[in-house]
């Protein structure tokens, strides 16, 4: 299987960025390819407005590196691990600006927005954040988008690692160990019992065994 671990805080050697990291390396032990991309490295701007900025062959006129990624990393991917910093109680800038860029792809007026969509549908999902603060809801809003996410593109969440930390590599120093659970959850990302059921799924009464 095929992973793309975003990183998308701007400090590269940060505390999502070292969750990220440890993560790739887990899914790697598991024998999966994973990639690993800094959204800065890829993205140079802002969803602009379709109408007024798309090109006459329907492609984005932003110059950077998002068309390659979403083409070739993220669309052929079988999961999709986002890393994030809190910022205001929600994700990055950068983060944001991934899923909002994907508009232009998927949006029909594109020419060629249903493979698109499709290579959208059906990934699996995960999140690693780390944040100063620990209560519990500092990072509802993202998991709240997330699952929605999820919902929207008929994929699976898989779950979350949350860090805590501020200066540069304090996740470390998290009792928790969240480096070591983020490594965990890259070796089991594609095995992970994850559901989520509506009321009349036929289920088992136990969830183990
Ligand atoms: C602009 C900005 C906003 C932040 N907002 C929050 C916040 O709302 N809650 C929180 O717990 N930490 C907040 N932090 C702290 C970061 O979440 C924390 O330092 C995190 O570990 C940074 O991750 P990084 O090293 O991957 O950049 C903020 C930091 C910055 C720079």
């Amino acid at each position: 299987m095929k992973a793309l671990v975003l990183s998308s805080s701007p400090r590269r050697n940060g505390n999502s960025a070292l969750l990220a990291k440890a993560c790739a390396e887990g899914l790697a032990e598991a024998g999966h390819e994973a990639e690993f991309v800094h959204a800065d490295d890829v993205l140079a701007g802002f969803l602009r407005d379709c109408r007024q900025c798309r090109k006459p062959d329907g492609e984005c006129a932003i110059e950077d590196g998002f068309r390659d990624a979403f083409f070739e990393s993220y669309l052929p991917a079988e999961g999709f691990i986002a890393a994030t910093p809190i910022y205001w109680y929600g994700s990055s800038a950068q983060l944001k600006a991934f899923f909002d860029r994907t508009f232009c792809y998927y949006a029909a007026s594109y020419p060629n927005s249903a493979p698109v969509i499709d290579g959208m549908i059906g990934k699996r999902v995960g999140l690693l954040v780390s944040s100063e603060e620990t209560f519990p809801m500092v990072s509802g809003a993202v998991i709240c988008q997330f699952q929605e996410y999820c919902r929207y593109t008929r994929s699976t969440f898989v779950g979350v690692v949350h860090g805590y930390g501020n200066a540069r590599g304090d996740v470390a120093r998290d009792p928790n160990d969240p480096l070591k659970a983020a490594r965990r959850f890259g070796r089991e990302f594609f095995t992970r019992h994850a559901t989520d059921y509506q009321i009349d799924t036929e289920r088992p009464g136990r969830v183990w065994g």
